[in-house]
């Protein structure tokens, strides 16, 4: 959580860092802040509340000079104020921190007997004030920071300036994620690709324990005990119209739109028709190795969760393998067992999510192998991984995740069906026949969004209101159901329950009565008969039921008080469809209530504290 942005070079640093800021919004967004080196040494503005805030206290006061460093906050240590926004200060060092000092009490007890003030709650605060004592006791700004850090425990990513070296920004990190940009005369940093990409497409990502001074023309690069490094830049291919609205009145909106083209994207390459085959060289497992798996554990947050459920289940049905899901914070600690036999697959959007990316490492450390599938490149998960499989989804900016969940789902498929080929699990016939299917489902999806998106707004119209709604879904539609009502909490933050049909009667439906909306989701699967009679339930409790019905299923579409229609997909695809009107959904209602869709209360979009 966090972002973090810096800039060196021959141009104006506020506007360059406050449009890096725009980008990294989504991060974290109680209150912002940033540090420039000017004439008159560094000069700090800070603001609570989204970053228009700070635009309008820059307006009043500006902050000449190229050299700076910025910073949007998800509060962890401090409530959102003017005095815990970052940058902090300390004598002439200045410092920007997206992570969690674990041992800040010691060292600030250490700092306050030593005779330093700390103005703030943050454990950041102690980082500026560490390095300032280094400085004061005649250390360069880089050694001074390596000294630092050696006292530290846990993650973080900083951008440090200091007055003594004005055309220097330093950054470090351990866990935490910082990217480097390079451009004719001028070097960059920050927490996320997207806000790089209006100046470079050159872009290097700091390891753990690396320290780089970056200067206008370049920078340089070491371990944080002092070794050089030289590691070449990367070429990366998104573009900076890809992380802008484009029209749409929010990014999930715009996001929800882009999901043919996602799939599309990701599929592009993989599927081979004529063989009923999927191409996947970069999962480096080779035929024997697929054979050997005993056991396939899925590990992820959140929506990516979801979309494991869903892997989970084509993986046994498809590769025929036993396959688990888990809770990537559950995962941890609690000494799971997992072994050299094992096959973990890690699954998260931005391939920065510590709890799975700690979860996953564990899981290494004992032996499993670890695949990766992720949407951003050279992220912590795919470093950490012996292979990466990835998404193509392009940058994701709002907070609730969509297109990458859909192309989570693509590359879980993908893969449950060359497991299943290389298993000898699955007959040509029908991988064949997913394959086909699958290469059409961006385009079954894409005629219906419009549509979908007017009879969804319509129905919305009539439920706004409601403050429960429960998801219901069998099979493969109950981690849609799931992912159907964390989409409703997170943006309209309405109380939501996603459940598996068959559990309603052991519980939820003590709950039913004219005001709770059910939404059922009734592709026509094998579980469709059992769905029709919970439907049967719910309608005998009073409860008003809206159906995610295949189009044209009259039958079903007589149970529900309002449906919407989705495309006829083969039934082990039919997440693909289903999952959009319920994205749909949670969109219309949090649009209708005004909330703020794409940066919703108390949450961020990479969740990088555990
Ligand atoms: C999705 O809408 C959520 N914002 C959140 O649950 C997210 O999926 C979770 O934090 C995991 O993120 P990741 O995929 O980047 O690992």
């Amino acid at each position: 959580m966090c972002g973090i942005v810096g800039h060196v070079g021959d141009e104006q640093a506020t506007p360059i860092l406050l449009d890096g800021l725009r980008r990294l919004e989504y991060r974290g967004y109680d209150s912002a802040g940033l540090a420039v080196h000017g004439s008159n040494g560094i000069q700090i503005v800070r603001a609570v509340g989204k970053l228009r805030n700070l635009e309008k206290a820059l307006a009043a006061k500006g902050l000449p000079g190229t050299v700076g460093i910025g910073h949007t906050r998800w509060a962890t240590h401090g409530r959102p104020s003017e005095v815990n926004a970052h940058p902090h200060v300390a004598g002439p060092i200045a410092v920007v921190h997206n992570g969690i000092i674990e041992n800040h009490l010691e060292l600030r007890a250490e700092l306050e007997a030593n005779g330093f003030t700390l103005s703030s709650d943050t454990d950041t605060e102690i980082i500026a004030h560490l390095i300032h004592r280094e400085t004061r006791a005649g250390h360069d700004m880089v050694t001074a920071i390596r000294r630092s850090l050696e006292r530290v425990d846990g993650a973080y990513a900083i951008a440090v300036l200091s007055e003594k070296e004005p055309r220097r920004v330093v950054v470090a990190k351990s866990a935490s994620p910082l990217v480097i940009g390079v451009a004719k005369g001028a070097t960059y940093c920050a927490s996320d690709i997207p806000a790089l990409l209006p100046y470079t497409n050159e872009m290097l990502f700091l390891e753990d324990g690396e320290i780089a001074v970056l200067e206008a023309d370049g920078f340089t690069l070491s371990t944080l005990q002092g070794t050089p490094l030289s590691r070449r830049l990367r070429r990366i291919s998104w573009s900076p119209v890809m992380a802008e609205r484009a029209g749409y009145k929010h990014f999930m909106l715009k996001e929800i739109f882009e999901q043919p083209r996602a799939l599309e994207d990701t599929l592009r390459g993989r599927l081979d028709r004529e063989l009923a085959d999927v191409s996947t060289p970069e999962i480096g497992l080779s035929e024997d190795d697929a054979k050997r798996i005993q056991r396939v554990i899925l590990l992820a947050c959140g929506t990516s969760h979801h979309a494991t459920i869903a892997g989970r289940y084509w993986l046994e049905e498809l590769a025929k393998v036993p396959a688990i899901t888990e809770l990537a914070s559950e995962f941890r600690g609690r000494d799971a067992v997992v072994g050299e036999s094992d096959l973990v697959i890690a699954v998260s959007q931005s391939g920065e999510t510590i709890d799975t990316l700690m979860a996953a490492k564990e899981a290494k450390e004992r032996g499993a192998k670890v695949l990766a599938i992720a949407n951003v490149n050279g992220s912590a998960i795919p470093r950490m991984a012996d292979a990466s499989f990835y998404t193509h989804a392009g940058p994701e900016i709002g907070v609730a995740s969509t297109k990458c969940f859909m192309a989570q789902l693509a590359n879980l498929l993908m893969f449950s069906i060359w497991l299943g080929r290389r298993r000898e699990t699955i007959d040509e016939g029908l991988a064949s026949e997913l394959i086909e299917g699958l290469a059409r489902v961006p385009h079954v999806i894409e005629e219906r969004l419009p549509g979908t998106l007017e009879a969804v707004s319509e129905i919305v119209q009539d439920f706004s209101e409601a403050r429960d709604v429960l998801f219901l879904g069998r099979g493969l539609s109950y981690p849609m159901a799931l992912e159907g009502a964390l989409k409703l909490k997170e943006i309209s933050y309405v109380h939501a329950e996603g459940y598996a049909a068959g559990e309603m009667k052991h519980g939820p439906i003590a709950l039913l009565d004219a005001h709770v909306p059910v939404i059922v989701l009734m592709p026509q699967d094998r579980h469709y008969e059992r769905v029709s009679s919970n439907m049967q339930e719910a309608r005998a409790r009073a409860a008003k039921i809206i159906g995610v019905t295949t189009a044209g299923d009259t039958q079903g579409q007589a149970l529900c008080d309002r449906f919407v229609e989705v495309g006829p997909t083969h039934e082990a695809l039919s997440p693909f469809v289903t999952v959009v009107p319920l994205q749909l959904y949670a969109y219309c209602v949090a649009d209708h209530k005004g909330t703020d869709v794409d940066q919703p209360r108390n949450l961020a979009k990479t969740v990088t504290v555990e």
